[in-house]
């Protein structure tokens, strides 16, 4: 891709569809997520030499819980083992790892891998990639009024000093700029709860792909597609 072109600073992706891979194939669901954690790689190596600075993947979300104990367990089990497997390429790869949502809800062992793979990236300066678990846009809202309401009770603010720019500082987002671009795969035209607040002028790009399926050339097509819209925020 040519210096010239517009690379979005952020990409937030909603990674669907590892169930009907899997179905499609006559597979259990989980094979659908292990093929769904390469893609990941993948993509995340995709940003990284496109120069992205932020990509944000929906890895969990706060409804997932409802899912089956032994999917859940699953996913929790692939999350940890990815972390563990795929931290030394996070460093070569000078990634930075960060997450998103409500992280005291995961499984202890992968909450303390998690912690010591963002420790252990936290002095690279190439993309951050952050992974959204247990998270849910309605909670992070919800957080985020508690927040704000804890620092009026404490002095720290006055309530006619808050706005936009003072709530988003409130957010599990408040060290990264808002989105640019926010890619769902397989087709689904839907933000399920994700990144609410922050999408307000985020370009939206729906693949029909499943997101195993997606791959380096899928990103540079969204990312080619990007470049050619109009972004105006509400203005002419
Ligand atoms: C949606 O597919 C995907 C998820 C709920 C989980 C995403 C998880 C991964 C990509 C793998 C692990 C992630 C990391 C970071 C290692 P779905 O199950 O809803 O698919 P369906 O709609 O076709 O059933």
């Amino acid at each position: 891709m040519s210096a010239t072109k517009t690379v979005p600073r952020h990409i937030a992706i909603i990674m669907d569809g590892n169930g009907r891979w899997a179905k499609q194939r006559g597979l259990p669901r989980i094979k659908g997520h292990e093929e769904g954690a390469k893609a990941v790689r993948e993509c995340t190596e995709g940003c990284g030499e496109l120069k992205v600075d932020f990509l944000t993947l929906y890895a969990f979300s706060a409804e997932n819980w409802r899912r089956p104990k032994a999917e859940v367990f699953a996913l929790m089990r692939l999350l940890e083992k990815f972390l563990k497997e795929k931290t030394p390429e996070l460093l070569e790869k000078n990634v930075r790892l960060q997450a998103i949502g409500r992280l005291t809800d995961l499984p202890g062992s992968a909450q303390k891998q998690l912690h010591r793979s963002i420790e252990a990236t936290a002095k690279n300066d190439g993309l951050t990639l952050i992974l959204a678990l247990s998270y849910g846009g309605r909670d992070e809202i919800i957080d985020g009024i508690k927040s704000l309401l804890r620092a009026v009770e404490l002095g720290h603010i006055d309530k006619a000093m808050i706005d936009v720019e003072m709530f988003s500082k409130h957010l599990y987002t408040r060290y990264y700029p808002d989105p640019d671009l926010l890619i769902r795969t397989s087709g689904e035209m839907r933000l399920s709860n994700f990144l609410l607040w922050q999408t307000s002028y985020t370009e939206l790009y729906v693949t029909p792909k499943l997101w195993p399926d997606f791959k380096k050339k899928d990103l540079a097509e969204a990312v080619e597609e990007f470049g050619r819209r109009q972004r105006r925020y509400g203005g002419v």
